[in-house]
């Protein structure tokens, strides 16, 4: 065990792991975000995305020490003030959600698209979300509610 600090959706978090103790497996069973899901656990299906300096990565692929002294981001940090992200509202709006397992590596993973890139065509959005599987294929929904987020985020001034 080693003790490391996390600084996780704006606070930092103190936490005792083994070096090589995936980041999703520290979230979820020493954090109590279980919001970020397990679903392959091999890179593989992006349920477990989260943000590490605002870029998404598989969680399950990264170890606590890689992810200290990064800003990680979980779907849990994504509301503030008592109002759901912009991405958050446009996916219940478009109900882009079956079962809802893949659904916070999909908002994870959009949020950091549009913040790449705001404004995504139809095959941007594709290929970005490729590794995301939705085992219950809400993709063209899934599409539609990241077009409807990107007309909702205000616009970063260049
Ligand atoms: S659980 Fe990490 S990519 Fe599937
Ligand atoms: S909504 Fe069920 S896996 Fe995507």
């Amino acid at each position: 065990m080693s003790g490391w600090v996390l600084a996780v959706n704006g606070a930092s978090r103190s936490v005792e792991a083994p070096p090589d103790e995936s980041l999703l497996s520290v979230l979820r069973n020493r954090l109590g975000l279980t919001g970020t899901k397990y679903g392959c656990g091999e890179g593989q299906c992006g349920a477990c995305t989260v943000l590490l300096d605002g870029r998404p990565a598989r969680s399950c692929r990264q170890q606590v020490s890689e992810a200290a002294g990064k800003k990680i981001t979980t779907i849990e940090g994504l509301a503030g003030n008592g109002r759901l992200h912009p991405v958050q509202a446009a996916f219940l709006e478009a109900e882009a959600f079956q079962c809802g397992y893949c659904t916070p590596g999909m908002i994870v993973a959009t949020v950091g698209l549009l913040d790449s890139n705001p404004n995504p065509g139809e095959e941007d959005i594709a290929e970005h979300l490729t590794g995301n599987i939705c085992r219950c294929g809400t993709y063209p929904r899934i599409i539609a509610a990241v077009r409807q987020a990107a007309l909702a985020l205000p616009k970063k001034k260049s």
